[in-house]
């Protein structure tokens, strides 16, 4: 028995005929739609590597049944940029260095994207560092990665530093 559902990611409606209820979004994002930005790395809602926004917040994908998700809004770190101009927060990866080998970077991002959506405050860094804490970095990028989301925080809210 198949079941379908609609999901809208970055902007285009999927509809898609799932053989398997059990898929995660995680695994629908990467092997069905090919969108491989969101990263596989505990599976089990413990690093946020598979951070994206479902519906405006944000989400560990690997958690998330895809069945459950029908009508859903999804943006991954493919829909951040999508005329290829750098999404402020990405800028803000750049300039403070906030990552090494990278593979957290789209989940810290998606991450980022959703704290400052609900209103975090660029100039409490503390606050940042807690909103972020689920997104782990084996590189320990920790302190850049604070620095870039408190700027785009800075720059979202029209505060300065
Ligand atoms: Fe989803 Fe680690 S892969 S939280
Ligand atoms: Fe390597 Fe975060 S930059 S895991």
């Amino acid at each position: 028995m198949t079941f379908s559902i609609t999901l809208t990611v970055n902007g285009t409606p999927h509809h898609l005929a799932l053989d398997d209820l059990r898929v995660t979004l995680l695994d629908l994002l990467r092997d069905r739609l090919g969108l491989t930005g969101t990263k596989k790395g505990c599976d089990r809602g413990q690093c946020g590597a598979c951070t994206v926004l479902v519906n405006g917040r944000r989400l560990n994908a690997c958690l998330a049944l895809a069945a459950q998700q029908d009508g859903a809004e999804i943006t991954t770190i493919e829909g951040l940029a999508p005329e290829g101009r750098l999404h402020p927060l990405q800028a803000a990866f750049l300039e403070h260095d906030a990552f090494q080998c990278g593979y957290c970077t789209p989940g810290q991002i998606m991450s980022a994207a959703g704290l400052i959506a609900e209103g975090a405050d660029g100039a409490d860094i503390e606050r940042i560092r807690e909103g972020m804490s689920g997104n782990l970095c084996r590189c320990g990028a920790y302190r850049g990665i604070a620095r870039a989301v408190a700027a785009a925080a800075q720059s979202e809210n029209g505060e300065t530093e």
